[in-house]
């Protein structure tokens, strides 16, 4: 298959490249050379390449920037990916849209299914739900995959940030907010699931794509912390309150997966199995 990657050369994109390479013609659409907010130039690179499928993981991730940068997040987060939605619809491809749980707000505990109603509460989650809204609308032949607190090979990551700051004093004490949860992915089962989703060209719609299970950040960096060894470093539980940042966090992200096993697609890892295997990979001393 010819594989078109948005964001190629992102912390996702650069996963799926691993995955896909052996099996697969890649075209990595990434900045300098590839701006998907050039319209002209977009199309030029599709119709040079002519894949069977986009994956779209190009967005504005920061989400904190994207308080402060607003118009910037809405041109590349909603307005490109309209543009590409449209450009993948007037080719016959296959659109594979990247999305996220802040299109919803996360005020209630629960899992989040593909139905319910999104309310998002951040800029970054409006210029997402705007993303998606254009890829129902504009290109009928779309899967749009939701995923979260996404971490893999090189980050930047939670995990990265954990790792680096118990290398740098691993007998410290630190504080972590306890009370948002949400479920840990790594990229490689984002991979694993996006490939059993390449095998089905009959499928469309919005699937949620995170690893199964729930946690607090805290009991996250707990495991992080011991699977690389770390039994010097205390973590103590924080609130969101005591660690302010300026757009509001999700308390609790989790995602519901029936409509994967709906569908017949493979069920994700646990967060703790997936984690496992990354930390092994990652850091292979540990
Ligand atoms: N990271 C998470 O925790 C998380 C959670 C939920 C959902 N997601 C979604 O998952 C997807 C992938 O995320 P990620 O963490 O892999 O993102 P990432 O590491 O920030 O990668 C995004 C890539 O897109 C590139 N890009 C930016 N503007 C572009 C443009 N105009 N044209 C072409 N490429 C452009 C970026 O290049 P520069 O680096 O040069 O800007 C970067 O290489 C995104 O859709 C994101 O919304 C991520």
């Amino acid at each position: 298959m010819k594989i078109f990657i948005t964001g190629g050369r992102g912390m996702l994109g650069r996963t799926l490249s691993r995955h896909w390479s052996a099996d697969h013609t890649l075209f990595i659409a990434d900045l300098p050379e590839t701006d998907i907010t050039d319209a002209k130039g977009l199309g030029e690179a599709l119709d040079r390449f002519a894949p069977d499928c986009v994956v779209h993981c190009a967005a504005m991730t920061n989400v904190d920037r994207c308080e402060t940068e607003r118009e910037a997040a809405f041109r590349l987060n909603a307005e490109a990916t309209a543009g590409l939605a449209e450009a993948c619809a007037a080719r016959g491809i296959r659109l594979i849209a990247i999305s996220t749980d802040y299109v919803f707000a996360g005020n209630d505990s629960g899992d989040r299914s593909e139905d319910d109603p999104i309310a998002p509460a951040t800029v970054y989650g409006a210029s997402k739900a705007a993303g998606e809204e254009a890829v129902r609308r504009l290109c009928p032949n779309h899967i749009i995959a939701r995923i979260a607190w996404l971490y893999g090979a090189g980050g930047p990551s939670f995990v990265h940030t954990m790792a680096k700051l118990a290398a740098d004093e691993p007998k410290r004490t630190l504080k972590v907010v306890d009370d948002q949860v949400g479920n840990p992915t790594s990229c490689d089962a984002v991979a694993d699931e996006l490939t059993a989703v390449l095998a089905r060209p009959d499928l469309r719609g919005t699937f949620h794509m995170t690893c199964e299970g729930t946690v607090s950040w805290h009991g996250f960096a707990k495991e992080i912390f011991r699977l690389l060894g770390y039994t010097e470093l205390t973590v103590d539980p924080c609130t969101t309150e005591e660690y302010p940042r300026p757009a509001p966090r999700p308390h609790c992200s989790a995602l519901s997966k029936a409509k994967l096993a709906t569908a017949g697609l493979p069920a994700m890892p646990t967060w703790q199995e997936a984690l496992a295997r990354f930390v092994k990979s990652e850091w292979p001393s540990a």
